[in-house]
């Protein structure tokens, strides 16, 4: 079933902290929102406190005023479970409730998400919370959905408690039943790391050389997913029990080491996220997927997680979107949006299938770490450019009502799969590929107008759900399966494209390397085999010629050997394995196969593109300089295109056909261009 959000039509929302703020404030800030176009706003995020200051005594006050105060001026709200702050008597009677570092040293009050998943006593003193403020608040009218926590595993996606070590041992016996299968399985042998008891097992700890047993590792962020998951199941079944019928539950983020897809399946209605497209011009990082791996799409490349997201809902929401400049007081300095920008983000989201955007945050907080983390207004409480930006909105948001509910088309899609990429993590010869290659994907996409998803691939999958697509990369997945190789086969013989990059399917499920040649299951479909492999030092460029033209073949280059039908597209130019091959293909059904046996640069992405025919998708209809970006959304056979200016410059475009722009409602055809940062959606 899909599992997407289900506005009446696009919304925008606000996320509110009431407590931050004089009471006498409340209606004059719900007044502005309204004004503005904001009729959603998020609450009670981290405020247990204002349930319960004392343990086991609830008070519901304080959000009682809020909530009729909210129903009363029409404005509907989220409310949030506020788990992701537990109080400080909490952790000082309950330290287990806390994470750890690594070396075991507890994780104490001050900061957020400082507390385990996994400690019975945090379970049900959340689970009571969640009881008593579900029943209490649940059949409020201007209730309109709930937030479970707030982006699980963002500031930290490893938890080394105790609870945690023991509920891993849980874990671990359940699933390998005997300590022989589980010493089997992680490859104990190995420097005599054999158990001959499951309470000899921990969470990973401190070690030498900071690296402990791989295989067990990814066992533990399997884990780590899995008791994230229960913990936010927890919480939404008591939410399924009170809330009124049509309320939602979703929560926020995309962070590592959570299937996303089953949290959806298991808990959720939906997800949403959380979009701060200016971590792409941060110096230094932070928690943001974006962060240090945009390259010179900067803000564009949000789309990226934009489309990450699609892949767990396919319409969504936008829980939060940066409104000002950014930054804790210690960390993660960023710039504010320039005139236009916030409009242009909030349109990036829509285009990429939100229904639903919702900026963070009203106000900048005058308190706390994260005072620099600018709202739409700032300290000073005056109306700002931010807000005439979101009053643009309002207007267009309407215009854009027949959008609400289309999916996003696209006809490539670069696939994920989670073990391999949490294997890759800690496994330097393969884990570093994915992030340059992906972004190489997606800028390839970008320039050329070829919109693009990210698939989720996972054992169990239908054939449906790859058919939508004409040409799948799977960029670097170690762990792929024997049977997402049979399902892929499958795609190809019905006339699909594959393209794989190097140390594709060279693991097993644990990580393990088995005495196979590489690509395992794929070696067959794409009609060979990897017969050595070298890293390739940081400025090192080997080329190969394909189809006539020279790419790179970056960071990793692997000698291939056709067999089984397999030929030879393109050999490396360089190195002692020059004139040996580095690109294979082989035809399958209706269908082809290609394996590539090195990273992904943008122009040999740009040129797998181009000959499958997918390059310039709208080329019949527009002509796009590759400075604007080329979205689609569609709906009962009807298309919006959006196109949206990045740049300080404006940029001009070309309709081969009539069109009307449902944001200004004018009638477009031949030349036309777009203003800095301008969003033109194109309908028939
Ligand atoms: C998000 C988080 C918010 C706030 C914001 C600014 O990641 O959900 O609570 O911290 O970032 O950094």
């Amino acid at each position: 079933m899909e599992k997407s959000i289900n506005m009446e039509q696009i919304t925008l929302g606000v996320c509110y902290y009431p407590e931050h703020w004089p009471e006498a404030m409340w209606e004059q800030d719900l007044t502005r929102m309204l004004e503005a176009g904001i009729k959603v706003c998020r609450v009670a995020e981290f405020a247990w406190s204002k349930f319960e200051k004392t343990e086991g005594v609830f008070t519901f006050d304080f959000f009682d005023r809020f909530l009729d105060l909210a129903q009363q001026k029409g404005m509907k709200v989220i409310f949030c479970t506020p788990t992701a702050t537990p109080p400080a008597w909490l952790t000082e009677k309950y330290p287990e409730a806390l994470n750890a570092l690594p070396n075991g040293i507890l994780v104490r009050h001050g900061m957020r998400c400082h507390c385990n998943h996994t400690s019975p006593v945090f379970r049900q003193l959340c689970a009571r919370l969640v009881e008593q403020i579900a029943s209490h608040y649940g059949g409020h009218p201007a209730i309109i959905g709930w937030q479970i926590d707030n982006e699980f595993n963002c500031e930290t996606n490893m938890f080394y408690s105790e609870s945690d070590s023991v509920a891993f041992r849980a874990y671990l016996k359940q699933k390998f039943g005997t300590l022989d299968k589980l010493n089997e399985a992680m490859g104990t042998v190995f420097w005599n790391q054999e158990y001959t008891a499951w309470d000899e097992i921990y969470v990973a700890r401190p070690t030498l050389g900071n690296a402990s047993n791989p295989h067990l590792l990814l066992e533990q962020k399997k884990f780590v997913s899995q008791s994230t998951i229960e913990f936010c199941k927890l919480q939404a079944d008591i939410l399924k029990k009170y809330r009124k019928p049509g309320d939602f539950i979703t929560t926020n983020g995309i962070f590592g080491h959570l299937d996303y897809q089953e949290m959806n399946a298991q808990a959720l209605d939906f997800i949403t996220f959380d979009s701060y497209p200016n971590f792409a011009y941060s110096v230094g990082g932070g928690v943001n997927a974006n962060a240090g791996a945009a390259g010179k799409l900067k803000d564009r490349a949000s789309g990226l997680s934009l489309a990450r997201t699609r892949s767990i809902s396919p319409v969504f929401g936008i829980m939060e979107q940066q409104s000002g400049a950014g930054g804790w007081q210690t960390a993660m300095a960023q710039q504010a949006p320039r005139p236009g920008q916030l409009r242009l983000w909030a349109l990036q989201s829509i285009a990429h299938g939100a229904d639903y955007v919702s900026f963070f945050r009203w106000r900048t907080c005058t308190v706390g770490t994260e005072i620099y983390w600018n709202g739409i207004l700032g300290w000073d409480n005056r109306d700002t450019r931010q807000l005439e930006e979101v009053k643009t909105l309002k207007d267009e948001v309407a215009g854009l009502a027949q959008v609400t509910g289309s999916h996003y088309r696209a006809k490539v899609a670069v696939c994920y799969h989670y073990y391999s990429d949490w294997d890759g993590e800690g496994d330097i010869f393969y884990g570093p590929l994915s992030g340059p290659s992906v972004m190489n994907w997606f800028s390839a996409c970008q320039e050329a107008h070829a919109p693009m998803d990210l698939l989720c691939l996972r054992e169990g999958m239908e054939l449906a759900g790859l058919l939508p697509y004409e040409l799948l990369v799977l960029p670097h997945i170690g762990l792929l399966s024997n049977e997402l190789c049979r399902l892929l086969s499958r795609y190809v013989e019905q006339g699909g494209r594959v393209v794989f990059g190097a140390r594709t399917g060279f693991k097993d499920e644990f990580g393990r390397c088995p005495m196979r040649p590489a690509p395992g299951g794929a070696a067959e479909l794409v009609g060979g085999t990897v017969r050595e492999y070298t890293l390739l030092p940081q400025k090192k460029q080997v080329t190969a010629t394909l189809w006539g033209r020279s790419v790179a073949l970056p960071l990793v280059n692997e000698v291939l050997e056709a067999e089984a039908g397999g030929e030879v597209l393109a050999c490396y130019e360089g190195e002692y394995y020059a004139g040996r091959p580095a690109v294979l293909r082989k035809k399958l059904g209706a269908g082809e196969a290609l394996y590539v046996g090195a990273a992904f640069s943008q122009e040999l992405a740009a040129l797998l593109l181009e000959r499958a025919g997918l390059a310039e998708a709208c080329r019949e209809e527009l002509a796009l300089p590759p400075e604007l970006e080329y979205a689609l959304r569609e709906k009962d056979g009807q298309r919006f295109r959006f196109l949206l200016n990045y740049t300080e410059a404006p940029q001009s475009f070309f309709c081969k056909k009539p069109f009307t722009d449902l944001l200004t409602k004018k009638h477009l055809e031949g030349q036309a261009q777009l203003p800095p940062y301008g969003v033109a959606v194109l309908t028939d």
